[in-house]
């Protein structure tokens, strides 16, 4: 025990002394407080060390592919939709411009531009992350088919960016649908998150102005364990994890301005928690063809374990539900790489429950790849008893970002 204690850096004995005077009679949620307080008085040293590295690490802006897509998930979303407020090209390149400039300085934990020295006027950075690491914030941009079509972008069209055909059963409102332009804003802290987005829009105004936001969340922890999302199942098992699956499945590989870059699906889906949590724990996993708990496929042990979703048992049966989500999905063939977000909004008005769901983000090279497995999900999916989605949009994220250059430039060149 002594030979271990001599073994501890400085700042392991102070957390292990810490860890003692929570140990010596200090437990739950007042004494905690309490705990740490009298820590901070006596280890103010402790205090400082800890909050420095907190979300120190940053995220570079520049690169082949833009950040945020790849990027291990953050804890926080801040996801804006805008519409062109003004169809002037050289506004609209003046506004990527600038967001180029902002996006690199956010990034960085920095403020968005050099102030003035004028005190008259307001200050150019709305303030409220001052003094906050960078939290690996990453600002991703896109632009939807409207976009093109409102600034007679006429050569940029491709087949292949069409708009998403009518689902089966979805009911869209028109305040979380379309969209020209989506800016992702992801953090490991809601405030940094929302602070790069409102400076971003912020800059934009008479440009653009907003259509819908979002904000969410996930379970990130110490990004050893898949999120869970508000069904209480991990979600996200699937993803590709490797550089050259992301090849195959995200990055949009043609020689035209959108190389480099990938398609966003995004759908707002409300999730009926109430319906969910008087569902029996079969059911629940039914729905899935994934154990609760573990995660793994049904009849497997581990959640990485390989699956075929028409593997049979010894009486001939298919062992994973054949109307269950992985199911349904899985047979597709198709690979969507997921990062999508929880949210919960208060309470529906007209239902008095959870206005709660999912943010669902998919990146794909080929938008159809979404379609085909929606459409597979369709009607049968067992999930939709749960579920309704009631927003949708469809994003060409611009490949990376060159250090001189700027975002979207490819589409006015
Ligand atoms: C609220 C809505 C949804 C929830 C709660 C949900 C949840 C899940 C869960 C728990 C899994 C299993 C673990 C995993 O591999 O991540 C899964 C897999 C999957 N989901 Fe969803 N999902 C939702 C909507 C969607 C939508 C809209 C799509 C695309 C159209 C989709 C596509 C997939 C795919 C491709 C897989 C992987 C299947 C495989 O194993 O090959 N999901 N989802």
């Amino acid at each position: 025990m002594v030979e271990e204690e001599k073994n501890k850096s400085p700042l392991q004995k102070k957390i292990s002394r810490r860890e003692f005077l929570k140990k010596a009679g200090m437990t739950g949620a007042g004494a905690l407080v309490g705990g740490s307080l009298l820590g901070s008085f006596l280890y103010p040293q402790f205090q400082k060390e800890s909050n420095e590295a907190v979300g120190k690490e940053e995220i570079s802006f520049y690169g082949k592919h833009q950040a945020g897509i790849t990027t291990y998930m953050q804890k926080n979303i801040y996801f804006v939709v805008l519409d062109l407020a003004s169809t002037k090209r050289e506004e609209v390149i003046k506004l990527f411009k600038d967001w180029t400039a902002y996006t690199e300085q956010l990034m960085q934990g920095q403020k968005v531009t050099k102030e003035s020295s004028n005190a008259y006027l307001p200050p150019k950075d709305t303030g409220e992350a001052l003094g906050l690491n960078p939290y690996r914030l990453t600002v991703t941009f896109g632009i939807s088919r409207s976009f093109l079509k409102k600034l007679k972008l006429k050569d940029k069209e491709m087949a292949l960016f069409k708009d998403f055909p009518a689902f089966s059963g979805q009911q869209l409102e028109e305040q979380y649908t379309g969209g020209d332009i989506v800016i992702q804003a992801c953090a490991d802290d809601e405030q940094v998150a929302f602070h790069a987005a409102r400076n971003l829009i912020r800059v934009g105004r008479g440009v653009v102005t907003m259509k819908w936001s979002q904000s969410g969340f996930a379970a990130i922890g110490d990004r050893k364990e898949t999120p869970r999302n508000l069904f209480g199942f991990k979600d996200g098992t699937a993803n590709a994890t490797k550089e050259e699956e992301f090849d195959d499945v995200i990055w949009y590989n043609h020689k035209d301005w959108l190389q480099g870059g990938t398609f966003m699906a995004v759908r707002r889906i409300r999730m009926h928690l109430e319906t969910w949590d008087r569902t029996n724990l079969n059911e629940q996993e039914k729905t899935f063809g994934r154990y609760k708990e573990s995660g793994a496929p049904f009849g497997k042990k581990n959640e990485f374990d390989d699956f075929k979703w028409d593997e049979k048992d010894e009486n001939g049966d298919y062992i994973m539900p054949i109307d269950s989500h992985v199911s349904l999905a899985n047979r597709t063939g198709v690979k969507l790489f997921r990062r999508s977000y929880s949210y919960a909004d208060g309470i529906n008005d007209k239902t008095g429950q959870f206005e709660a769901g999912l943010l669902f983000i998919s990146f794909q090279k080929d938008p159809e790849n979404f379609v085909t497995v929606q459409k597979s999900l369709g009607s049968v999916d067992k999930l939709n008893e749960y579920i309704t989605h009631i927003g949708s949009g469809l994003f060409a994220c611009f490949g990376g970002i060159e250090k001189g250059g700027y975002i979207g430039q490819k589409l006015f060149e």
